[in-house]
């Protein structure tokens, strides 16, 4: 292993190969400490050229490496295994924003960028950057990229996937693959981005993309709304989507529990809406024409949904800064959360047409079963998007009632997903945490072609072995 260090040492400069413990820690512990790993090294390459070659490196010594950006995934996918023989490739060096193309509108960059970065540098000069997500101020665009994340625009503009023109990637041969066209017309046989994007590091690693930028808005209306059940939530939903077509760029629902929850561990970011209701849903309107015609349009919207009885009440926010604190409430959920203490996350999909028929079936099956049990259930309900948490009740002792719970709290929860024709993770991944249920969910034949895909790309699985599929 001295050997390898050593050889590593002719790539990068000492100080960018971390072997102490406690260098490596702040590595090697996922954001919700769910899992934590040890490594031969963390490694901090700063160019494509450098990561090619600790590649190559070690396909030649069989190690396996560990791609990592931010840290800030959910399904312990850039957490190394406990053999301590895994090296951890952190990108975060690699942070050049290399080209904004104004005419083509795109960006060309570095995977190790972070989010909040590249939003702030489009904005510069006058274009949006529409990923956006809690954690954007330290998850990376390669992270992003290799998660395929979701975040809170995707009713308007898409996931990561939708975002992505163009990639380079270096593959487990450590050979350099430079698919860096800002096209948006590329009909030359197989999507070698598409296969990339999404893979979570076990098929090639990200070192660079071209991104798409749109114009900026030139007024966004940011409001609260009221409602009592989950059919009339979808309900606005769909009204909102009539009249407010493409200018609807954000639908967050968020229950009274989750809410409840917030304001439990951080009082400032009580609900404003009176009573705190059993929903409350954030809806953002996107417009380019003038703050005027967009205002008029959210109002006429509400008082249609209010007439129809779709809500009982709303709060627009006045201001800029307002509309941030509707964001923060909503953002802060998960926050609250993690103080709460250990939970079970579950990142699902369902057809908007089946999701009351889910929420009031699992629902009921759930505290059948496990009186007290908390559902702390919000999420992106635009993209059919819920983050169905559960919460042990209050008196238990988390740990131990998750150790005793978890397994058939997810069966439970993964039947109805698959009853309701779902998804067991819409945007958050399946790393190490869903690598087991994987087979099941997506039938034998997807789960072959995965398989042979990884041994075909991989066959040595270096890249980030045991994550997402195992072979
Ligand atoms: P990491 O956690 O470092 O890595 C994630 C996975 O990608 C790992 O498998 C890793 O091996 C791989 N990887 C990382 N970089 C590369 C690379 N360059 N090449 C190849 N593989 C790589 N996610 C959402 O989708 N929507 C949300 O709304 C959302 N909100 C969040 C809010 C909070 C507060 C937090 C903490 C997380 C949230 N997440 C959300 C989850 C997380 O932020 C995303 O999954 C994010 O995309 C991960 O980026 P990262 O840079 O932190 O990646
Ligand atoms: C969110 O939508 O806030 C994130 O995906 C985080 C979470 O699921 O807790
Ligand atoms: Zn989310």
């Amino acid at each position: 292993m001295n050997s390898i260090l050593s050889q590593l040492n002719q790539i990068l400069e000492q100080k960018y190969i971390l072997i102490e413990e406690e260098d490596k820690a702040p590595y090697l512990t996922d954001w919700r400490k769910r899992y934590t790993g040890k490594a031969l090294a963390v490694v901090l390459p700063r160019t494509t050229q450098e990561v090619a070659k600790i590649v190559q490196l070690c396909a030649a010594n069989q190690i396996a490496l560990v791609p990592q950006g931010g840290n800030t995934g959910f399904c312990g996918g850039a957490t190394p295994d406990d053999s301590g023989e895994q090296i951890v490739l952190n990108l975060k060096r690699m942070n050049t924003i290399r080209e904004i193309d104004v005419a083509n509108q795109t960006i060309t960059l570095e995977a190790g960028c972070i989010l909040q970065t590249v939003q702030e540098k489009a904005a510069e000069q006058d274009f949006l950057f529409p990923l956006s997500l809690g954690a954007e101020g330290s998850c990376m665009i390669g992270g992003n990229l290799a998660t395929n994340a979701g975040g809170t625009n995707v009713l308007r503009y898409g996931n990561t996937r939708d975002l992505c023109l163009g990639l380079e990637v270096v593959t487990a041969k450590g050979e350099i693959w430079n698919g860096l066209k800002g096209l948006r017309k590329d009909n030359t046989g197989y999507d070698l981005r598409d296969l990339f994007i999404g893979s979570e590091g076990t098929l090639g690693i990200i070192t660079a993309a071209v991104m798409k930028l749109y114009p900026l808005p030139i007024s966004q209306w940011t409001t609260l709304v009221a409602t009592d059940s989950i059919a009339s939530t979808i309900a606005l939903l769909n009204l909102f989507q009539k009249r407010a077509t493409s200018l609807l760029t954000g639908f967050e629902m968020m229950t009274q529990e989750s809410l409840a929850l917030n304001e439990k561990h951080f009082p400032r970011m009580a609900n404003p809406l009176k009573g705190n209701p059993p929903y409350t849903v954030l809806i953002e309107l996107s417009d380019h024409e003038s703050e005027a015609h967009v205002r008029q349009l959210l109002e006429t919207i509400l008082e249609e949904a209010f007439g129809a009885g779709l809500m009982t009440d709303a709060v627009i926010a006045n201001n800029l800064a307002q509309a941030k604190t509707f964001w923060h409430m909503r953002e802060h959920i998960t926050l609250a959360q993690a103080e709460e203490g250990a939970n079970l996350k579950h990142d699902i999909t369902i057809p908007l047409s089946a999701l009351e028929s889910f929420i009031q079936e699992t629902d009921a099956l759930i505290k059948a079963q496990y009186p007290g049990i908390r559902i702390i259930n919000f999420g992106h309900l635009g993209d059919g998007n819920l983050h169905y948490n559960i919460a042990p009740p209050l008196d238990a002792d988390h740990q131990a009632f998750n150790a005793a719970h978890e397994k058939p709290i997810y069966e439970l929860i993964y039947s109805q997903v698959e009853r309701c024709h779902g998804s067991i993770s819409a945007e958050h991944g399946v790393g190490q945490l869903k690598l087991e249920g994987l087979r099941a969910h997506k039938g034998p034949v997807a789960h072959d072609i995965m398989k042979a895909l990884k041994t075909a790309l991989d066959p040595q699985n270096i890249l980030n072995p045991h994550k997402v599929v195992s072979i």
